[in-house]
């Protein structure tokens, strides 16, 4: 019986169970290392625009995180609800990412186009206003407050590093970007939507000032949550399987 040297010898165990899961695990782990991406391309998918950037940084600082999910389970009553199952090349410009982990509120991945603007502004200011039963705090300070973006170049520059593909004109540009998303029918937002498709371009906050509020930028990034990929002409079996 040769396994009794396994059986009587517990050093010898271990050495053999090592080189059995070591077998298993490249087995596992090797063939990712040969893979460019374990993230599908999709259509239509870009980095957020400075103005949605410093939006989404709010919703960092405020927490929103902690209530919403931004991750649409492939589930039927999700989907029924929420719209298509979220994709990872959704968030894949995303860092941190906002998955999230609890839903006191609802999921929030395509929350954009949903409502109004003027909606949204009464929602955060009071949110039982619009919903009685809503247990979400207000956030009324956020249309008193200026939008602090001085840096923002420099966070898109940090992203760049991490692989976002932000280019270096688009880095120059986002002071100016900003402000150009909250004034429409100007040469600058025709150059803005040209450098982020989709862009929406209006007063997100409804106050007409020349500088930006944190709510504009907050709004300005919910009302594009996925809204980028277009999915009348997306395939889920993907573009390499038919
Ligand atoms: C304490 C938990 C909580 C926090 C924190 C919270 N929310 Fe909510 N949110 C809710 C709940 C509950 C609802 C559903 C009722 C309602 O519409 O107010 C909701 C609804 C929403 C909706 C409408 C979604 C839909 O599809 O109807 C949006 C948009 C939203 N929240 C954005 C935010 C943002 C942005 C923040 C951070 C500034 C935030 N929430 C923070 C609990 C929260």
């Amino acid at each position: 019986m040769k396994h009794e040297i396994f059986e009587k010898n517990s050093m010898v165990l271990l050495i053999g169970i090592l080189i059995v899961v070591s077998i298993g695990g490249l087995i596992e782990i090797a063939p990712l290392f040969f893979l460019s991406s374990t993230i599908e391309k999709v259509q239509g998918m870009r980095p957020y625009s400075p103005l949605e950037l410093a939006g989404r940084d709010i919703y960092i600082r405020e927490g929103c995180y902690n209530c919403h999910s931004q991750m649409i389970r492939s589930l039927r009553d999700e989907v029924e609800r929420y719209g298509h199952y979220s994709l990872a090349a959704e968030s894949m410009y995303d860092h941190p990412f906002q998955w999230g982990s609890k839903r006191t509120g609802p999921d929030l991945a395509r929350v954009g186009g949903k409502y109004s603007d003027s909606w949204h502004v009464e929602h955060m200011q009071d949110p039982r206003a619009v919903v009685p039963e809503s247990v979400m705090p207000g956030y009324p300070f956020l249309a008193k407050r200026k939008l602090e973006y001085a840096d923002i170049g420099d966070h898109m520059k940090a992203l760049q590093l991490t692989g976002v593909p932000y280019s270096d004109e688009e880095i120059t540009q986002a002071k100016a970007d900003v402000i150009a998303q909250i004034s429409p029918d100007t040469p600058e937002a025709e150059a803005l939507m040209k450098r982020y498709p989709k862009a929406q371009v209006r007063k997100f906050d409804g106050i007409a000032a020349e500088q930006p509020t944190e709510l504009d930028a907050l709004i300005a990034y919910l009302q594009m949550l996925g809204t980028l990929v277009d999915f009348t002409d997306f395939d889920a079996s993907g573009p390499n399987i038919r």
